[in-house]
């Protein structure tokens, strides 16, 4: 039995899709359950629903074998984790965005403040920059901030670009792009080596994009277990 954890929200009836036309049809497991553990002997897994920022957790400490969540989550997290897969679906990007005509304000020498959910991602962005930034960590609703005069700028994840819009927000910045990732633990590439390659092989068929050159198997380490960074394209 192979333990998967899902991105609960909107990911999940994409994933539950890319899943069945892969032959695989999870039954019982739908968006609407409250239910967080669907076991499906008759296909060899159990999934497990979490919240789309627990998933690497998850995958990392071997809870899950397997695991599905944006780019934007695994370039937070930093986990210890293999990342064979872009599945090619719920793609966004991580963006930097003002005010309109509060553009060019961190040209200003102050330090600017940024609100986000991804305080790790901008303070490397902003650091690579030699930016100096006030980071104000926020878990949804981002684009509140520069409205209500709590933050100069934003990080946040844009697909449509309607909720900037929306706010008289603009993009800046590009950070990174994000798409949905099939994360997986390191022991279980080795014990569970044939459930999960052919997992990876089923997916990757009915994906919708591939894993760039130089991003297959590649491992983000995380701090705590000082092992070396060999980080994915951004
Ligand atoms: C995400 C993101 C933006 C919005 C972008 O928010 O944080 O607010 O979607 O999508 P768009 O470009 O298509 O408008 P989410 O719905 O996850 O809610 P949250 O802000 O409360 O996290």
């Amino acid at each position: 039995m192979l333990t998967i954890a899902l991105s609960k929200g909107k990911m999940l009836e994409p994933t539950l899709e890319v899943f069945r036309r892969a032959g695989y049809h999870p039954n019982g497991l739908s968006t609407e359950s409250r239910r967080l553990v669907f076991s499906c002997p008759d296909i060899g897994m159990t999934f497990l629903i979490v919240r789309p920022t627990d998933v690497p957790t998850y995958v990392e400490y071997g809870a899950a074998d397997v695991g599905i969540c944006g780019k934007d989550v695994l370039l937070e997290q930093d986990s210890d984790v293999y990342e064979p897969l872009d599945l090619g679906f719920g793609a966004c990007r991580i963006a930097v965005a003002a005010l309109r005509g509060q553009a060019s304000r961190d040209r200003l020498s102050s330090k600017i403040r940024v609100a986000t959910k991804y305080p790790k991602v901008t303070e490397r962005y902003f650091n690579q920059r030699g930016v100096p930034v006030e980071i104000i960590k926020l878990y949804g609703s981002i684009e509140l901030a520069p409205i209500v005069g709590l933050a100069d700028r934003i990080v946040d994840l844009v697909e449509t670009g309607n909720t900037l819009q929306a706010h008289d927000l603009v993009e800046v910045e590009l950070i990174a792009r994000s798409s949905a990732r099939l994360i997986v633990n390191r022991a279980s590439l080795k014990l569970q080596h044939a459930a999960v390659t052919d997992l990876i092989k089923k997916l990757r068929a009915v994906g919708t994009a591939e894993t760039r050159s130089g991003e297959g198997g590649t491992r983000v380490s995380t701090p705590k277990t000082g092992r070396k960074a060999n980080r994915t394209r951004r």
